[in-house]
């Protein structure tokens, strides 16, 4: 299915960032969320992301809509990527609306950092089949990274056109072969945490000397070795 129309659910710190990354690549954004003067931030926060992108032909902030309905925005849309609060009771509140509004064929997407998506899809009696993670790393509209994550319920088809549209739109996106929590990416970086708060509580250097080693040492180095 190409996806033309993108139901943004939730738009605090990474759903606008979402949002401001979809608009400029061209597509139509639907964006919701229950909290008061949420359209005027989030228009206010896409006009500020704005400047740091590259949009393609066609592309324009003009091009998101907003409405409360979360309900309303999924049957209207193509892909959804869902930005709720870390919270399993809220999640399963928002996945029964969208589990019953969004098409059928319609990927629903988290962006949950420490959720698994067998536990998120339980709010998706209809379909759970199509719940992915798919988790960006912050901000999405400057970090390419997305990890694909399925539960044991996702279809084989989601993960696939999952994968295909965060490609479609100039995300480097990983699939995981295995649900667990923090997925891949945020258990290395917390891995080595873990060793810098060792190596400084246990007095070999300073916090300076850590963020200068990282910054000045492999940081810069991993920096510039990816390969695509
Ligand atoms: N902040 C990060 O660095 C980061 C990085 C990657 C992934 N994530 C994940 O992204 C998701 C959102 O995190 P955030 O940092 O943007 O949080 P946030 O608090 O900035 O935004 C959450 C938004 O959800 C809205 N909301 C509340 N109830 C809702 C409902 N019923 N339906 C729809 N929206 C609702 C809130 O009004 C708010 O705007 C979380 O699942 C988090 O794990 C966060």
């Amino acid at each position: 299915m190409t996806v033309r129309r993108v139901a943004v659910v939730g738009t605090g710190v990474i759903g606008a960032s979402w949002a401001a990354h979809f608009l400029a690549h061209g597509l139509d954004v639907v964006a919701t969320d229950p909290s008061p003067g949420a359209e005027e931030r989030l228009r206010a926060d896409v006009a500020a992301h704005w400047p740091t992108l590259t949009p393609v032909a066609g592309a324009s902030p003009e091009r998101l809509t907003f409405t409360a309905d979360a309900a309303e925005a999924a049957a209207r849309a193509d892909f959804v990527q869902e930005n709720g609060p870390e919270r399993e009771d809220v999640k399963h509140a928002v996945y029964r609306v969208l589990d019953e509004a969004a098409r059928p064929e319609v990927v629903l997407a988290s962006s949950s950092s420490g959720m698994l998506p067998s536990v998120i899809a339980r709010g998706c009696p209809r379909h759970p089949e199509r719940v992915v993670i798919g988790h960006p790393f912050n901000p999405p509209h400057l970090i390419p990274l997305v990890e694909v994550v399925p539960g044991e319920k996702t279809a084989e088809s989601a993960v696939e056109a999952a994968l295909a549209f965060y490609t479609a739109v100039g995300k480097k996106p990983i699939r995981l072969r295995q649900e667990l929590p923090g997925h891949v990416a945020n258990r290395l970086q917390a891995a080595l945490w873990q060793e810098a708060y060792s190596l400084v509580d246990r007095g070999v250097a300073t916090v300076a000397d850590i963020d200068t080693a990282i910054a000045h040492g492999p940081g810069l180095r991993w920096a510039c070795s990816g390969r695509s």
